[in-house]
């Protein structure tokens, strides 16, 4: 792993500490390379952690892995006690969905989303969100940022409300702004 991808995600892991407090399991959908969730599984043993995604695109492969059909997820209503969308929902045809997936799965729902500053060029930041998914060896065609208007008619319309929120320290180019989101019904 490059230091600057070591760096972000030990960033990451120390925001992320207390909202992992009494947590056995988590599932993260959209796992992608796997990557973010297999440092933090690395660094919470204790933690029972299940990757699910539409299509094989991971790096690391050591956790449990199901490709699923973009709907249903096959476990049970409310098996883990997190569900991780971590860059997911606005990739997905139907983030309803699966943020309503996500929601059976577990009664808290992380969610990490990017908002694209008003004064960005719409055209560049599709550009620069295509190049770096190529980086990252994403195959990955759909593409549809929310706003914050319309991520929070999202979380009302699958019944979730929002407990916790921060922003995520952003180190690259683009004129975008990260931020985790801690959801249950
Ligand atoms: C940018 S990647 C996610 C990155 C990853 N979560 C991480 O932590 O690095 C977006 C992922 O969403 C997945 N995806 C697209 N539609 C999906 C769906 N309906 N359900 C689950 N994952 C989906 C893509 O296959 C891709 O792996």
């Amino acid at each position: 792993m490059d230091h600057f991808l070591h760096e972000s995600l030990s960033e990451l892991m120390d925001l992320f500490k207390s909202s992992l407090k009494h947590v056995d399991s988590v599932i993260d959908i959209g796992t992608g390379t796997s990557i973010p969730v297999h440092f933090f599984a690395d660094h919470y043993p204790d933690i029972k952690f299940v990757t699910v995604d539409i299509a094989d695109l991971r790096q690391r492969k050591e956790l449990s892995f199901i490709i699923y059909d973009g709907k249903i997820i096959p476990f049970r209503d409310q098996e883990f006690d997190v569900s991780v969308l971590n860059e997911t929902l606005h990739h997905c045809e139907n983030p309803e969905t699966v943020l309503r997936e996500a929601s059976r799965l577990a009664k808290t729902v992380f969610v990490v989303e990017h908002f694209v500053d008003h004064e960005a060029d719409p055209e560049k930041n599709i550009e620069e969100e295509f190049f770096s998914l190529k980086v990252l060896n994403l195959d990955c065609n759909i593409y549809k940022p929310f706003d914050e208007e319309s991520l929070f008619k999202l979380f009302r319309e699958t019944g979730l409300v929002i407990k916790d929120r921060f922003e995520i320290p952003y180190h690259g180019n683009r004129k975008i702004k990260k931020y985790f989101f801690k959801l249950s019904t």
